[in-house]
C-alpha cells in the first residue's frame, strides 16, 4: 500500500490542468481553463478546469471530480494506478508501507516471473532479427504472411531455435533462477534435463493491460499435423487465461475510442488488423469469452463486435457464449466473412478502408442474427419453429434491459412473422421463473422471500392513480438508466427551449422536476428522488446498487421491484420497432422526456385543482383573489403548453 504522506504529496504536486491537459486540448478563460468534455459528445466546451480549486467539472454532463478521479474516469486506472501514474509524472518516491513477509515473498515472486518472461520476449526477438536461423525461417515466416517489420516490433514478435535449451541456457547465463524459469513455463525439467518449452516456432507474446509481457504462443512453422499449431504457456501467478485478452494492452484506448471492441479468434487476425490500421481488436485465443474477459471490456465500451470466419458450425456453437455477453448489459454485433475467409486472410487482401467499410456493413445485431440464422430451414417445421422460438427468447431473456427485451421482441416477431404476445408470454415465463431462482438464492439466508410487489397504496382516485403509476415510471427511469447519457432536446426546461444537449439522464429528470417543485407522492419515491437531487447537485453519478443495497430497507425493497418488474411500456411503443435498426438513445430519450412530461402535467393538473379550490372559497373582495387568478392563467398556460407537447412526442 501507499503510504498515506506519499498520497498527500502526490495529490498536492498535482495540477489538474496538466493532468488534464495531457487528454483535453484547454483554453484559458479568465481564471478557469475550458474545453470540449471527454466524458460526453458536445460542440461546445462545457468542460472546465479550475486550476485554483484543483477539480474539473462538465456544465454538460455532470463529470466532476480532481486528477486522481480524473484518471480513474478517463484512463479506468484504479485509484492506486492513478497515484502512480501521477507520482510517475511528478518524479515523486513512492513509499509504500510496510508489507508483511508474505506479502514481500509474493511480490517478489510476481517481479522475478514478470522479469523472465521480458527477458524471453526480448531474447526471442533478438533470434527473430539477429540470427541467421530467426532470419531466414521466422522472419522470412512472418513476411510471407505479409507482417511488416513495423508491426513485427509493435508485437515484439520472435522466433525460437531449434536447439533444445537456447532460452533456458541463455538465461541461467545471465543469472535468471531455474526456478522462476519453470514457474513461467518457460523451461520444462524432465529427466534431470532442463529444455525449452518453445523450440522452432514463431513467438507472439502475450502483454498484460498495462503492456507487460505474461505469457507466449508459439506457432509451429511445419504443416505437421501430428503437431498442435500453437504451444502456449501454462498459467502462473501473473498469467490467468481466462483474464486476458490477447492485444488489450494496445486496444483500449482504441476501443474506447472508437466505443467498440471488435473481437476475433486468433493472434494473427489481431496483428493483420493492426496492421490495417484497425486497432480496437482482441483476441480470445480459440476458447469462448469468459465472465471476466468481458468485464475487461466493458472497462472501455459497452459494444461488442464478434468476427466471424464463414463456417456456421462453429458459429451455432457459440451462441450460448453469446448470451453471456448479453448477460451483462452488452450489445453485441455479429460479423461474418466470406466462406474461407478469416480477419486475417480478409485484412491481407484488401484494402484497409474495404476491410473497415466490409466489418461496417456486415455487423448485425446479434439477436437478429440468431433469428435469421435458426430460422433457416424451419419455414415448413412448425415444431422446430416452436424450439427456435424459445432459443431466441432466451437470449432476449438475458438482456438486462427492460426497453431493450421490448425492442427486441417486436423485432423477432416481425422476422418469425408471428404475434408479438406470443413471444412476450415466453419471455415473461422465462423471466419470472429465473426471477423465482435469483430470489431465493438471495435471500434465504436472512428468511422468507418477500413477494415483489410494490407497498400497497390507500384507495385511490383515478387522477391519483395515474401520477402514481408516472411517479413510478420515473423513479423507474432514474434507477435503470440514470446514469447514462442522452441527447436531449433543451435538458433544462423541455418547455421552453428547443435546443439539443447531450446530459444525464439523473440530469435531465431532476433539474426538470426541480424546476416546478414537483413532489412524490409516496415517502419512499420521494426519498430516493431526494437523493437523486443531491447527487445531481454534487455532479455525483451513483450506480443503482446505492438503492438496491440501501440501509434503509423501504428504499431497498423498492428500488429492487421497481428494477425487477417488467414494468408496463405504452402500447404505442410496442409497435413501434418494427423496423429493423434500432436507435435506442432516440427512443430512451423520448421515453423520458414522455415520462417527466405526462409526470409533470397530472402534477399541474392537480395543482390547477387545488387553485380552483381555494379560488371558490375565497371571497370576492379578498386581496389574493387576483393573485389567485393570474397563478392560474400559468398554470393553465403551462399546462397546455405541456399537453401540446406531450402530444407532440410520438410513440409510434
Ligand atoms: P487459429 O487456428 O485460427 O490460429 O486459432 P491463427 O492464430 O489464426 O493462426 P493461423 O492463421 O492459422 O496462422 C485461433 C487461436 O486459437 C488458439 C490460438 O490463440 C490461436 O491464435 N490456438 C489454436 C491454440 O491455442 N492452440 C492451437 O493448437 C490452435
Ligand atoms: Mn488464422
Amino acid at each position: 500500500m501507499i503510504k498515506k504522506e506519499t498520497v498527500e504529496e502526490i495529490k498536492n504536486a498535482a495540477r489538474i490542468e496538466e493532468v488534464v491537459g495531457e487528454f483535453v486540448s484547454l483554453k484559458r478563460r479568465g481564471s478557469n481553463m475550458i474545453g470540449l468534455c471527454p466524458f460526453h459528445n458536445e460542440k461546445t466546451p462545457s468542460f472546465t478546469v479550475s486550476p485554483s480549486k484543483g477539480i474539473y467539472k462538465c456544465f454538460g454532463c455532470g463529470a466532476s471530480g480532481d486528477s486522481t478521479r480524473f484518471l480513474m474516469e478517463h484512463e479506468k486506472y484504479s485509484y492506486p494506478e492513478a497515484l502512480r501514474f501521477l507520482a510517475g509524472k511528478y518524479n515523486i518516491h513512492i513509499e509504500e508501507t510496510e508489507s508483511t513477509e508474505e506479502e514481500k515473498q509474493e511480490e517478489k515472486e510476481r517481479e522475478s516471473l514478470y522479469a523472465v518472461n521480458s527477458f524471453a520476449a526480448s531474447h526471442f526477438a533478438k533470434r527473430l532479427w539477429e540470427t541467421d536461423e530467426g532470419k531466414s525461417i521466422g522472419l522470412s515466416y512472418f513476411r510471407n504472411r505479409g507482417f511488416s517489420d513495423a508491426i513485427i516490433e509493435k508485437f515484439q514478435l520472435g522466433y525460437s531455435p531449434e536447439k533444445w535449451d537456447d532460452l533456458t541456457a541463455e538465461a541461467l547465463n545471465k543469472g535468471y533462477k531455474l526456478d522462476y524459469l519453470q514457474k513461467a513455463g518457460l523451461t520444462i525439467s524432465k529427466n534431470n534435463r532442463d529444455y525449452d518449452r518453445f523450440r522452432n516456432r514463431v513467438m507472439f507474446p502475450v502483454h498484460n493491460m498495462s503492456g507487460r509481457v505474461i505469457a507466449f504462443g508459439g506457432r509451429i512453422l511445419s504443416q505437421d499435423k501430428k503437431q498442435p499449431k500453437y504451444v502456449n504457456s501454462p498459467e502462473s501467478e501473473i498469467y490467468t487465461k481466462s483474464k486476458i485478452l490477447y492485444g488489450i494492452h494496445l486496444a483500449r484506448t482504441p476501443i474506447s475510442r472508437e466505443n467498440n471492441c471488435l473481437l476475433v479468434e486468433g493472434y494473427t487476425d489481431v496483428v493483420s488488423l493492426h496492421q490495417t490500421g484497425i486497432e480496437n481488436v482482441v483476441a480470445s485465443s480459440g476458447t469462448s469469452l469468459t465472465k471476466e474477459q468481458i468485464s475487461l471490456i466493458k472497462r472501455y465500451t459497452e459494444n461488442i463486435t464478434i468476427l466471424f470466419d464463414g463456417d456456421d458450425a462453429g458459429l451455432k456453437a457459440s451462441f450460448r457464449g453469446i448470451d453471456m455477453i448479453l448477460e451483462q448489459g452488452m450489445n453485441v454485433k455479429i460479423a461474418m466473412f466470406p466462406l474461407g475467409e478469416d480477419p486475417d486472410s480478409f485484412a491481407r487482401a484488401h484494402r484497409s478502408d474495404e476491410t473497415k467499410t466490409f466489418i461496417e456493413n456486415n455487423a448485425s445485431d446479434f439477436i437478429v442474427f440468431k433469428t435469421n440464422i435458426l430460422l433457416k430451414g424451419t419455414e415448413n417445421d412448425p415444431v422446430k419453429r416452436a424450439g427456435l422460438i424459445k432459443d431466441i427468447v432466451e437470449s432476449i431473456s438475458k438482456i438486462p434491459d427492460q426497453i431493450k427485451r421490448t425492442i427486441y421482441i417486436s423485432e423477432c416477431a416481425n422476422i418469425l412473422d408471428m404475434q408479438e404476445q406470443t413471444l412476450m408470454n415466453e419471455l415473461n415465463k422465462i423471466l419470472r421463473s429465473e426471477y423465482r431462482k435469483k430470489f431465493r438464492n438471495h435471500t434465504e439466508p436472512e428468511g422468507p422471500a418477500v413477494e415483489p410487489v410494490l407497498p400497497e397504496v390507500r384507495q385511490k382516485d383515478p387522477d391519483q392513480e395515474s401520477i402514481e403509476t408516472n411517479e413510478k415510471n420515473i423513479i423507474r427511469l432514474l434507477l435503470q438508466y440514470g446514469h447514462q447519457f442522452i441527447t436531449i432536446k433543451d435538458a433544462q426546461n423541455i418547455v421552453d427551449e428547443e435546443e439539443e444537449e447531450t446530459i444525464n439522464i439523473s440530469q435531465a429528470i431532476v433539474n426538470d422536476l426541480v424546476e416546478d417543485e414537483i413532489s412524490f407522492t409516496l415517502p419512499v419515491f420521494q426519498k430516493i428522488f431526494d437523493f437523486y437531487r443531491k447527487f445531481v447537485d454534487q455532479g455525483e453519478i451513483k450506480s443503482n446498487r446505492f438503492f438496491t443495497q440501501n440501509e434503509d430497507k423501504k428504499i431497498a425493497d423498492a428500488a429492487i421491484n421497481l428494477l425487477a418488474e417488467p414494468a408496463e411500456i405504452s402500447h404505442n411503443w410496442k409497435k413501434k420497432h418494427k423496423i429493423y435498426i434500432v436507435h435506442e438513445s432516440d427512443i430512451l430519450e423520448r421515453t423520458v422526456t414522455h415520462s417527466i412530461l405526462a409526470f409533470k402535467l397530472d402534477k399541474l393538473k392537480q395543482r390547477r385543482k387545488a387553485l380552483q379550490y381555494e379560488l371558490q372559497n375565497t371571497k370576492p373582495d379578498d386581496d389574493n383573489i387576483l393573485d389567485l387568478l393570474h397563478r392560474i392563467k400559468k398554470l393553465d398556460h403551462k399546462v397546455s403548453l405541456i399537453a401540446d407537447k406531450l402530444g407532440r412526442i410520438v410513440l409510434r
